[in-house]
């Protein structure tokens, strides 16, 4: 892995592919055992900095670090110094006092993540900027794909809903496509981005594209980023062309979602609650897959220090992830 990893462009498919090994090797069987704990960043200190709301991202994140034996701290920023006023960069300079190794950091403003990089020497993980990117998300989500197909290679992904607001689609289009997959997306005119088929995916409006593909990618109507705008005639009708459900589904289809859902709004409550669904299996990897990359962050780094200075670095899966019980 690079430094910091701020878009899914920073990896190649090799580095995704390393990154998911090591989190399907080492680390998902950890959260399934009685003891859920391993040595490997033993005095390590990791900041998670969300300046917006997170149910999974920032438990996740806290969690792994905490499995990994890090020193976690854990800044929201409604309930810091950042209510007094306190802008983003003084609080990262404020931080970077505590010398963290890495700091992860989900804020409202695209490029935040890239900002926080220029005024720390922590390594900087981006858990979401704006209408951004949201690489971590499309990394567990290739993940899950992979525990459920196997190869990904042809795979034919709809992501349908929101694309306009979504810092998902805009990685997962990027990161599915190189993966292999195939990537339709699927919403009215006024939620797709100008200007989106430059990205490689295909563009349709309706539903009828989920005949044929392996999967279907749910995204949430990001209401919080409409600033008030309509993009829509009105809900119920986005509801009655765009809502997914068990109907709509052929054999052997998966649907993913990265949360939270809003039943009835993007998908109904029936697919929700079905074995159709691989959702709370993306929570699962979420934890598995950032435990990985908070590793690989800091042993890659290490290795690649080792090796300018003229070192034989040590291959990451021979350093110390072995159980602590
Ligand atoms: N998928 C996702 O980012 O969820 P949270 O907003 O709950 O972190």
């Amino acid at each position: 892995m690079n430094r910091h990893l701020l878009s899914i462009n920073d990896l190649t498919r090799d580095d995704i592919e390393s990154v998911l090994a090591t989190a399907a090797k080492d680390f998902l069987e950890v959260s399934r055992r009685d003891i859920k704990k391993v040595p490997t960043l033993r005095g390590r200190t990791i900041i998670d900095l969300f300046y917006e709301k997170s149910t999974r991202t920032s438990t996740s994140f806290e969690l792994a670090g905490k499995r990994l034996s890090a020193d976690v701290i854990n800044v929201k920023a409604d309930s810091s110094a950042v209510g007094k006023g306190e802008s983003l960069k003084d609080t990262v300079l404020t931080l970077g006092a505590y010398r963290p190794d890495i700091i992860v950091i989900r804020h409202p403003h695209v490029g935040a993540a890239a900002f926080v990089a220029r005024y720390t020497d922590a390594h900087v993980i981006n858990a979401g900027d704006g209408k951004g990117e949201h690489p971590t998300q499309c990394l567990l989500d290739i993940f899950s794909l992979q525990q459920e197909f196997g190869g990904l290679e042809g795979l034919k992904v709809a992501i349908v809903g929101d694309v306009l607001h979504s810092r998902v689609a805009r990685s997962n289009i990027t990161g599915f496509q190189k993966m292999g997959m195939k990537v339709t997306l699927v919403a009215p005119p006024p939620l797709l981005p100008r200007g989106v088929e430059a990205l490689g995916a295909e563009v349709t409006h309706s539903l009828d594209a989920l005949e044929g593909v392996d999967v279907v990618y749910l995204l949430r109507m990001q209401k919080e980023r409409h600033e008030g705008a309509s993009f829509m005639p009105s809900l119920r009708e986005y509801i009655s062309r765009y809502c997914v459900g068990l109907k709509h589904l052929g054999k052997g289809q998966k649907v993913l979602h990265p949360g939270p859902i809003n039943r009835g709004v993007e998908i109904e409550a029936e697919l929700a609650d079905s074995q159709e669904n691989l959702i709370l299996q993306q929570v699962e990897a979420g934890l598995a897959v950032r435990m990985s990359i908070l590793y690989r962050i800091i042993v890659d780094s290490a290795a690649a220090a080792e090796e300018a200075a003229g070192e034989e670095p040590l291959a990451p899966e021979t350093k110390n992830i072995r159980a602590v019980g």
